[in-house]
């Protein structure tokens, strides 16, 4: 007995990291469904040790299917995660197609688990910059209140997918063997024009906007505001994909509303915060970074210092593991607090 899953994009970069963390998932697994594209089908993937075979996705896929985590791009669930609700599975969905929609709640597990409640069939897992700055920002903004963030971001290229890390190691070697190459997806496959991500920084991800910024700093600003159930915190994003293959870093930069907060005292609400580590000793060179993260679950917060000028003002550097956390460990801890607060039922 147990909960049948199912994993739409399951050759993909997030998908795969899907399938590890379910083997660490804390509920009981009876069938694990593998879902990909046509050209995927009857290609082979291991769960718990066991080989399961890849399926083309198709509405009656979801057929005595639990719980769905989707992430094969935003119009794939679109497509399928109404057919998954109509098979009376709950969807995770990974992309951004449903985050905005009211209907929908948009859960990071340690900030607003209990929105997760009021589900119609689907919950939306945050863009993966978003989720890391809200497991490190809710613990201070519970204790001092948030008036404004500024965040930059230093994004890894898996977020952009398979195809993208690809691209860059592709591009690394023919630059270090100086043989010509030419660029194909970053800094967006929608986009017109593509520029080199190897030993560079492009200040674009996804599209832009009419204003300048573009979605993933709109996604940011939007879903932060969802997330904290706050209007009208102050807040601005930039976001920049650097050569990394995992682990995105932001610098992040708040001001808190209420008196009181020192360094020392952010310190110790984040030694203590769910999902946290802090990496916090300058002295002996101790920080998060990308490389570090990789691999592991938690958000790591580091380099908090006091704002030279602005008396509420602080700096940190936040740094996590974008496929986990960012993806596809924070929807599998969704699938666990619906299998704890009772809201999902194995159809066996
Ligand atoms: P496939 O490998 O069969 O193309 P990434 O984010 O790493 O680029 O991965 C995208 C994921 O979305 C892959 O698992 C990919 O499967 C999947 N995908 C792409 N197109 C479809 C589709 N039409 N139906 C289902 N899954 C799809």
């Amino acid at each position: 007995s147990g909960y049948t899953i199912a994993v739409v994009g399951a050759t993909g970069a997030v998908g795969t990291k899907m399938i590890q963390m379910l083997e660490q998932a804390a509920f009981p697994i009876k069938e694990v469904k593998l879902l990909a594209s046509k050209r995927s089908a009857g290609k082979k993937a291991l769960f718990n040790g066991k080989e399961i075979e890849i399926q083309e996705t198709t509405a009656d896929s979801f057929e005595n299917v639990d719980i769905a985590l989707f992430s094969a791009g935003g119009s794939i669930s679109k497509q399928f995660a109404p057919e998954a609700v109509k098979r009376g599975a709950v969807v995770i969905d990974n992309t951004s197609a449903y985050r905005m929609d009211t209907e929908v709640p948009l859960v990071v597990p340690e900030v607003n688990e209990e929105a997760i409640r009021s589900h119609k069939g689907i919950i939306a897992n945050p863009n993966c910059s978003t989720i890391q700055m809200m497991v490190a920002l809710e613990p201070i903004r519970k204790q001092y209140g948030l008036d404004r963030i500024i965040v930059s971001t230093y994004q890894a290229v898996s977020g952009a997918g398979v195809s993208a890390v690809k691209e860059m190691k592709d591009q690394a070697k023919n630059m270090l063997n100086n043989e010509p190459f030419e660029a194909a997806i970053l800094p967006s496959g929608g986009d017109k024009k593509h520029f080199p991500i190897a030993f560079n920084a492009l200040p674009q991800i996804d599209l832009f906007t009419e204003d300048g910024y573009t979605f993933e700093e709109l996604k940011m600003i939007n879903e932060t505001k969802k997330i904290m159930s706050n209007d009208k915190i102050k807040i601005s994003a930039t976001c920049v994909r650097i050569p990394v293959v995992s682990g995105h870093a932001e610098s992040v930069y708040i001001e808190v509303k209420e008196d009181g907060a020192s360094v020392a005292s952010i310190q110790d609400l984040l030694r203590n915060a769910p999902g946290v580590e802090l990496q916090d000793d300058p002295a002996n060179q101790i920080y998060p970074t990308p490389l570090d993260a990789a691999g592991k679950k938690e958000t790591f917060v580091g380099r908090i210092r006091k704002d030279r000028d602005q008396e509420n003002g602080y700096h940190m550097w936040v740094v996590s593991d974008n496929l986990l956390k960012g993806a596809a460990w924070n929807s599998v801890q969704i699938a666990e607090s619906l299998y704890k607060l009772g809201l999902v039922k194995a159809k066996d």
